[in-house]
């Protein structure tokens, strides 16, 4: 049998063993449209956002792309970040980047990756922004590492710096922001950030909100 083939008749089983479990799981999945979480993760198959926290589906809105960026010209993300904060009222974002993450160690070589060059630039930057911490490391490998961890950091002021968030905040929205790093090597995740107050924000990223969000 097909791997494709496989998908749907795994599919049919397990509407059969959720329902046996609970017969009215889809009747209370369909009610739970008020998640608490919005992850913004790598989109590394070995990364699934509800397996790792053991979170059953409606707990958690899920973006993905390449490394786990947050860009401030992402329309899909911003999307994403706008439903999420504004109509959601998401109270955490968690940004989770992992170690063995193919999007920074490209970004952390010379490789030519046609269009994914432009996306990896990102990275290129946060190497550029941490340069001097990154080459005090000797190993190559444990350098990579530090950069997964670094732009994580990145990707959580990124967020921070939106008018999205920021408004959240002026208007009295309990939002935090986290930053997790994956180990896959053993299934843990490690906390590297969390922020949820404006005051964390450089000054020169800090919107003038008297207008109301202008997007
Ligand atoms: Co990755």
């Amino acid at each position: 049998m097909d791997n494709y083939d496989k998908l749907i008749l795994q599919n049919k089983a397990w509407t059969e063993e959720q329902s046996e479990k609970n017969p009215n799981y889809f009747k209370d999945l369909a009610a739970s449209r008020k998640p608490k979480f919005l992850w913004i993760g790598c989109s590394d198959s070995r990364v699934p956002a509800t397996q790792i926290t053991d979170t059953e589906p409606g707990e958690m809105y899920v973006h993905q792309n390449i490394a786990n960026l947050v860009v401030h010209t992402d329309l899909n993300l911003l999307s994403v970040l706008q439903y999420a904060v504004s109509t959601l009222k998401v109270e955490h974002i968690i940004v989770c980047g992992h170690y063995d993450c193919h999007g920074i160690i490209s970004a952390f070589e010379h490789t030519n990756l046609g269009l994914m060059n432009k996306w990896l630039r990102n990275i290129k930057d946060v190497y550029r922004f941490n340069t001097a911490e990154i080459d005090a490391i000797e190993n190559n490998e444990a350098k990579i590492s530090k950069l997964v961890e670094l732009n994580v950091q990145e990707q959580v002021h990124n967020l921070a710096k939106t008018s999205i968030v920021q408004q959240a905040w002026e208007d009295g929205q309990k939002l935090s922001l986290h930053g997790w790093v994956f180990d896959i090597a053993t299934g843990e995740v490690k906390e590297q950030i969390n922020i949820n107050e404006a005051e964390s924000v450089q000054d020169i990223y800090r919107y003038d909100l008297s207008k109301g969000l202008q997007y």
